[in-house]
């Protein structure tokens, strides 16, 4: 695998551009290329979804495959893309899953470096999502920039973990032993942001994932990272090169200019044993005590955040606050749509069964997509994990 972005530039997908696939899903442009194959936008009425097509030619093993099965297993937290579907075809394997915005790499290569604040919030959020996959017995093996993605719902963004490729159960789901720890020849992931023990060839667990975050978050921060561009004659040899520039380079060194809590952070997860449960909340109350001194609100708002985002989600939030206050319902339901351009808000009564009886309704719930957030606002907070019931409901568009 490349440094970085090992992308597959000999055009060997484009002809999926406007073809429909399993019947249903139109593929209207490509959003990605990765080592394994390459991501399209499509659409089926009037919901988009992502499609992941892998050439099933010489595959042995689909990555693609293990990808699916991997994500199924784990479906259910709201950071991790949802799975609709896997299925192959003569040609390709397919993944049809949700559609997400920008990964973090995009954002990088835009801004060069994010800010602090950016970077926090980002890193609290993926922290939490890497707890729950190491709970699932899972590692991800591929932490980097492009394979972290913002969601599409404006209000509470989030950032999604990506990829699932290279993931695989680190230990035994009954008894919780870790599997041995192996030495291999190759790495598994990508060197940029592989941990020092991945590069040496050491089997994966859940101190790499950290580490790997670790050196993502630096790497958003300074916009580079002092490992990049080191020409080698091989592959190996150029692994080798980061690995000891890797290991030469300490932390408060990697992390001068930048607050304390990320060198300690990268100290903390380089010190894990391979069987060792990471205490996540330290380093998570790391990030936010960078917030709390600089003042930094939790409020979703990152360096590409616009003015009008701001503008239409602090409305939406003021609304949901003031309909909360005036409500007699305890539990009380809606949904809100992405389209932040036409932002209108619509009130469905109901009748005195709790039954809906607006004729409009039907009809507004017939456009919800697929990632439409449903909002529950219940004890003054909104619980945006919920399905509406569609009892006492309310849409914004
Ligand atoms: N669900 C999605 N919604 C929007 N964009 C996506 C989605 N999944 C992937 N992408 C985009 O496509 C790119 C490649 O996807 P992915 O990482 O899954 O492919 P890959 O072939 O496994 O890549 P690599 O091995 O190079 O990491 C991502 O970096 C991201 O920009
Ligand atoms: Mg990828």
């Amino acid at each position: 695998m490349a440094d970085n972005n090992s992308s597959n530039d000999n055009d060997e997908y484009a002809n999926i551009k406007d073809k429909i696939f399993l019947n249903k899903y139109h593929c209207i442009s490509k959003i990605g290329n990765g080592a394994f194959g390459c991501i399209y936008k499509a659409q089926n009425n009037q919901e988009y979804f992502a499609l992941k097509f892998e050439k099933r030619k010489d595959q042995k093993h689909s990555s693609l495959e293990n990808e699916a099965i991997i994500l199924n297993y784990l479906k259910g937290k709201t950071n991790i893309p949802n799975v609709k579907s896997y299925t192959s075809t003569d040609e390709y394997n397919i993944l049809v899953m949700q559609l997400l915005g920008k990964s973090l790499e995009f954002y990088s290569e835009k801004l060069y470096s994010l800010s602090i604040k950016t970077v926090c919030i980002l890193g609290h959020q993926i922290l939490s999502t890497l707890e729950f996959i190491h709970d699932k017995h899972i590692v991800h093996r591929d932490i980097k920039p492009d394979n972290l993605c913002m969601g599409l719902d404006y209000i509470s963004q989030k950032v999604f973990l990506i990829d699932f490729g290279l993931a695989k159960k680190y230990r035994s789901s009954s008894t919780l032993c870790h599997y041995p720890l192996v030495i291999k020849k190759g790495l598994t992931g990508t060197p940029r942001y592989a941990s020092i023990n991945a590069l040496k060839g050491y089997e994966q667990s859940r101190r790499d994932d950290l580490e790997s975050l670790g050196y993502v978050m630096m790497y958003l921060l300074r916009g580079e990272l002092p490992w990049q561009g080191i020409i080698a004659k091989s592959k190996e040899e150029r692994n080798k090169k980061i690995l000891e520039k890797k290991i030469g380079i300490s932390s408060s060194e990697l992390c001068d200019g930048f607050p304390i809590e990320f060198e300690k952070y990268l100290d903390y997860v380089k010190n894990l044993e391979y069987t060792e449960t990471p205490d996540y909340d330290i380093l998570r109350d790391l990030l936010m005590s960078v917030m709390k001194q600089n003042n930094f609100r939790y409020d979703y708002v990152f360096d590409w955040t616009t003015r009008e985002e701001i503008r239409v989600r602090d409305n939406v939030e003021f609304w949901l606050k003031e309909e909360f206050k005036n409500s007699s319902s305890k539990n009380k339901y809606y949904i809100v749509n992405r389209n932040i351009k036409s932002s209108r808000k619509y009130n469905v009564n109901n009748n005195k069964n709790g039954t809906n009886n607006d004729t409009n309704f039907n009809k507004l719930t017939n456009t919800y997509q697929s990632n439409d957030l449903f909002l529950n606002l219940k004890d003054n907070k909104f619980n945006d994990e919920v399905k509406v019931n569609c009892s006492s409901a309310c849409i914004i568009f």
